[in-house]
Parts: C-alpha cells; sequence; structure tokens
C-alpha cells in the first residue's frame, strides 16, 4: 500500500511514522507546501528512531528500513497513492481546497481513499462538492504510539469506505472506534472541555500548575496532567476545538477559558513555541507559576 501524507507538522510526520511501521505499507508520501517543512517532518521521525536505536530498543536496520520507505516533496508526488491521509492545517477552506486539487488534478488511482485527521471539523462538509466521498482518520498525539484511530463517517461516507478505514487501522496495529459526524467526535469532546475547565482552574487560583496537573495524574491515574497535555497539544488546537464545538453547539458548557484565548494571541502555545503553562528553555519544563 502506497499512503499519502498531506502535511508534516507533528501529527502528519507521526501519522507518516506510524504508517511506516506497518508491513503492508511500502511507501510514505509525506508531503507539505514547502519541500523544506516536508523534510523537517521527516527529521523529526529520524531523530526519534535514533532516541530508540540509541536506547537499544530498535536495531538500526530496522529504522533504515523504516525511513527508506518515506518520500518528502509536494503534494504532486502522491499520484500513485492507494490512501491519501490529509493532516494539514484545521481551516475549512484550506482542506477543502486540498481535497479538491488531489482528486482532480494530483492523485490518478481511481480507487485511492481520501481521508482527513482533522481533530474537530465537520468531514461532511471538508467532502460537499467533491467527485470521491471523504472519511474521517483521527489519529492521536503520538501517533506511533497511541492506540486509537476514530474512523468518522461523514453523512455522504459510504460504509465500505468506512470498513476499509477500519481493516487499515487495524493493519497499524491501532483499534478503530467509529464516530458520527459531530463536533470534536468523542475524544476531543470529552477530552478538550477537561483541558479547557483545568484552565479555567488555574485562572480561579483553586491551585497552581503542578497542583492541577498532579491532582489529575495521582488522583485519575492519567499519563499527563491536562495543563502539560493542553501544552503538548497545543494550545492553539484546544483553542480551535473549543471553538468548533461551541459554534456547533451554542452551549455555553463549551465557552473557552479567556485565559486559554489570551495564552493563545501571545503565542504561548506550549512545547511548539518553547511556552505554555511550562517553560521549556533549555530542554527543561518549568511551570510559568514558579518562575
Ligand atoms: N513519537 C513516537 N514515539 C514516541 C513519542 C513520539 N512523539 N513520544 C513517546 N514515544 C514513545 C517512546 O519512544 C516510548 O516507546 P518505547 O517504550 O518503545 O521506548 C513510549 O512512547 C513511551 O514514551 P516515554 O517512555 O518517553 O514516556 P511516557 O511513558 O511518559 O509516555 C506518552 C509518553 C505516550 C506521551 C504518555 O505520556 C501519554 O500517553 N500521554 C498522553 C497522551 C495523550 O493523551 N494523547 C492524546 C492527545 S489528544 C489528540 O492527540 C487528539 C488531537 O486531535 C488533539
Amino acid at each position: 500500500m502506497k499512503v499519502g501524507i498531506i502535511g508534516a507538522g507533528t501529527m502528519g510526520s507521526g501519522i507518516a511514522q506510524a504508517f511506516a511501521q506497518c508491513a503492508d505499507v511500502d511507501t510514505v508520501y509525506l508531503c507539505d507546501i514547502k519541500e523544506e517543512f516536508a523534510e523537517n517532518g521527516f527529521n523529526k521521525i529520524k531523530k526519534q528512531l535514533d532516541k530508540r536505536v540509541a536506547k537499544g530498543k530498535m536495531e538500526q536496520s530496522a529504522a533504515d528500513q523504516l525511513t527508506g520507505k518515506i518520500k518528502t516533496g509536494l503534494n504532486t508526488i502522491c499520484t500513485d497513492a492507494d490512501l491519501i491521509v490529509e493532516a494539514a492545517l484545521e481551516n475549512m477552506q484550506i482542506k477543502k481546497d486540498l481535497f479538491k486539487e488531489l482528486q482532480e488534478n494530483i492523485v490518478k488511482n481511481p480507487n485511492c481513499i481520501f481521508a482527513s485527521n482533522t481533530s474537530s471539523l465537520s468531514i461532511t462538509e471538508i467532502g460537499a462538492g467533491l467527485e470521491k466521498p471523504v472519511i474521517g482518520m483521527h489519529f492521536f498525539n503520538p501517533a506511533p504510539v497511541m492506540k486509537l484511530v476514530e474512523v468518522i463517517k461523514g453523512e455522504n461516507t459510504p460504509d465500505e469506505v468506512v470498513d476499509q478505514v477500519k481493516a487499515i487501522s487495524e493493519k497499524l496495529g491501532k483499534t478503530p472506534v467509529q464516530v458520527n459526524e459531530a463536533a470534536g467526535f468523542v475524544v476531543n469532546r470529552i477530552l478538550v472541555p477537561m483541558i479547557n475547565e483545568a484552565i479555567c482552574v488555574k485562572a480561579a487560583g483553586v491551585s497552581d500548575i503542578e497542583g492541577i496537573d498532579n491532582a489529575m495524574k495521582l488522583g485519575c491515574n492519567h499519563p499527563m496532567g491536562p495543563l502539560e497535555l493542553g501544552d503538548y497539544i497545543g494550545l492553539d488546537i484546544i483553542l480551535a476545538i473549543m471553538d468548533v464545538i461551541f459554534a456547533e453547539t451554542h452551549d455555553n458548557k463549551y465557552a473557552a477559558s479567556p485565559l486559554l484565548r489570551k495564552m493563545v494571541r501571545g503565542k504561548k502555545l506550549g512545547v511548539k513555541t518553547g511556552i505554555g503553562f511550562y517553560n521549556y528553555a533549555d530542554g527543561k519544563k518549568v511551570p510559568t507559576d514558579k518562575q
């Protein structure tokens, strides 16, 4: 199977690695709007694999075989793809334009499946007006490790495409969960308002950053506290998901925390900008209320 990943950011490169790990996949096209962005995504994968090799968790030959499957470039290299997974910016028009271009001008394989890794946007709307159906194939960060794929059936996604994508997810070693069209799907509808609530708890001064994270790690056995997880996912993504769920439901329980909005405006987005609820300068992780 040949897979085209469109967008080589955190999710796109992680998804590319997840596919390259699969024996049924011989080629992964990792694409972005500039070749250097795609190269950066590839280097992220290489760095992650180098770490595993250094720890003795992976043979160098296995890492080489995996990276050997990945070809980087512009999306025009995806001509013979069997599956496209779009992981571009969370912007409806960008996604619609991308799928139109891929379906009309780039992908020549008539059986290609077109999937989006959108974290909350409507699959039905992304697919509206396109010649071929679109399906949601939602991975979780870090994509090579997390076991879930939400398979989102838009209003016009045929059942057979849903079944094909579930089968592909299983081949990746993941567990697919079928989800109907709904803002935030299942995980983000539950997880992101929880992170938003943790930000409200911080803003209300109920506890400090480490206190809130430790409470949820030790009290609920979560692997990461909600504020560190928000930093890890990206606070801009958290805000965008809250806004999508609010716009769809008009329910005030999905109103984004003003502190979250303020931090996003200030480019304090978490790990990717080096500062969010924690400061990541010099490879450290220091809560910003303890500096
Ligand atoms: N890429 C690839 N592999 C990674 C990785 C990455 N970015 N980060 C960690 N790993 C691997 C490590 O190599 C290691 O593998 P190994 O055991 O075979 O060596 C394994 O994951 C565990 O990593 P670590 O030992 O370094 O660290 P932890 O045990 O603390 O686990 C974690 C790290 C898996 C990130 C864990 O903290 C966790 O599960 N956190 C919660 C993540 C989560 O909730 N994700 C969902 C976010 S929501 C989302 O993505 C949806 C989107 O739409 C917003």
